[in-house]
This record gives C-alpha cells, structure tokens and sequence, in this order.
C-alpha cells in the first residue's frame, strides 16, 4: 500500500522535472547554434574595439541620464556664451577644409547630430553651406530640431552631408550607423569626430578603441580617409561616402 502511494508521487515528480528542464535544453541547443554560427549578427556590444558601457537599466534611463547632460544650466550656459564663438570659429576651420576636399558644399543639405544649441549648425551656415539644420534630444530653434538619432526624425535619402561628435553617447551604434546611412542620399558623406585615445565623458554610452568598429557598423559605406583633429576632446576625424 505504502509502495503504490509512493511510486506515482515519484514518477510524477519525475516527469514535471523533465518538463522543466526541456526550456533549458532548448535554450542551450540554442546558444550553441548561435555562437558558431552569423559573426554578423552579434550586438555591436561584441564587435572588437568598441564597448557599450553597463549600467542603463533600460532605454528611458538611458534617454534621463542623456537629457541630464543636455539640459545642466551650468552647460547650457557655457555652450551659448564663453564655448558658442570659439566652437564655432573651430568648426568653421573643419568645415571650411572638407569643402577644398570636395566633401562638403554650398548647395549640400546637411545635418549636424547632438547638435546641442547648434554651435556646429551655425558654422556651417557661415561657411556658406546654408541648407543645414541640427537634431537634439532638447530642440532649440531655430537650429536644431529635437531628434533622437537612433530614430532619426527624417525620410530616407535625404541628407548629402552628416556630421556628429556624439558617436560615444550611442548606447546602439548599430543603430545610429543605420541611421545615418538610411539617411544619407547615395554618395552623400558622413563625417564623424570620435575619441579614440582618451575616454569621454560620463555621459558617453560607449568606448571606441579603433576605427575597425566603424568600418563594420557603416557596410553600406566606404571609408574616405581617417585623420587626427583637436576637436573638444575629440582626436579623430572619419570620414564615409555612402555607396551608390
Ligand atoms: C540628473 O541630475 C541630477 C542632479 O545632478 C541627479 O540628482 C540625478 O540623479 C540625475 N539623473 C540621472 C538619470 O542621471
Ligand atoms: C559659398 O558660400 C561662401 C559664403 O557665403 C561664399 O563666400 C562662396 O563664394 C560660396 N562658394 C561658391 C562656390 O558659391
């Protein structure tokens, strides 16, 4: 009597452990087809060279602790008096130099990413480049238009010229890749100022320790050339010219 109570108490215990663990099975069947196979499809996170930085709990955090940064009264107030003539006498001189380069023009619509107060924007309307607007997380008129550039608030193709030196506040560089590329007409240039020899801000999302990371996040792109700048921190200059 005893026997019979127990037996289907056991096999019944049995079975709902089997059950249990077949999710798990799965899940490791899973894994070992992913790892071995697709490199391409591994979150940039895995790419060699380029780090996303831990710690942002979800994307709303994420975005909290980016507008933390873009609207700090200490900043803003640095950005539109003591930082606005001197950045823009600076970016003037990088915009000034990728037009004898052919790379940027008068007639060419451009859009500047993390524009902030749209220091970058103006400068490329004194250039002569008058078409140029600026996206923001905070929209602040009439230069830049709020835009987050994981969701570039823009059709494709539209663009013949894009310039960011917010690249480490991506916590997708896949994204932010795509979305540039989406963006851009055919044979349109991106222009990227990056860090890679020193770490940025406590803000930034990501690390960048070379530009291989670059140049396997922008595949529909070849690279013009690659060059040292003194850019606000900033040491490197990459430059695409998207496929036609
Ligand atoms: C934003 O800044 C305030 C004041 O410096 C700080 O208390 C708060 O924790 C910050 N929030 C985030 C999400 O970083
Ligand atoms: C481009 O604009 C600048 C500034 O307005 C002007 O000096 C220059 O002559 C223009 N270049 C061409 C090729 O039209």
């Amino acid at each position: 009597m005893k026997e019979s109570y127990i037996k289907p108490f056991v096999s019944r215990y049995f079975s709902l452990s089997l059950l249990l663990s077949i999710p798990f099975l799965l899940f490791l069947s899973y894994k070992a087809a992913t790892t071995s196979s697709a490199v391409e499809s591994l979150p940039s996170s895995a790419v060699p060279g380029l780090k996303i930085r831990p710690g942002y709990t979800s994307y709303d955090s994420y975005i909290q602790r980016q507008l933390n940064k873009t609207l700090d009264p200490k900043l803003r107030k640095i950005w539109t008096t003591r930082d606005w003539n001197r950045k823009i006498h600076v970016f003037s001189a990088f915009f000034n130099d990728l037009k004898k380069k052919n790379l940027l023009f008068n007639s060419s619509k451009a859009l500047c990413i993390g524009a902030r107060m749209g220091q970058e924007v103006e400068a490329l309307k004194r250039v002569g480049v008058s078409d140029s607007i600026g996206i923001d997380l905070v929209p602040s008129p009439p230069l830049v238009m709020k835009g987050d550039f994981h969701h570039q608030p823009f059709d494709d193709e539209t663009f013949d010229f894009e310039f960011s030196n917010v690249f480490d506040h991506a916590l997708y560089p896949d994204k932010f890749a795509e979305e540039i590329q989406r963006t851009l007409k055919p044979g349109g240039i991106c222009v990227l100022h990056v860090a890679l020899s020193r770490r940025s801000d406590k803000y930034s999302a990501n690390d960048l320790f070379s530009v291989e990371p670059l140049k396997k996040l922008f595949k529909r792109a070849g690279l013009v050339h690659v060059r040292t700048v003194d850019g606000f921190g900033l040491d490197t200059e990459v430059v695409f010219r998207k496929n036609n």
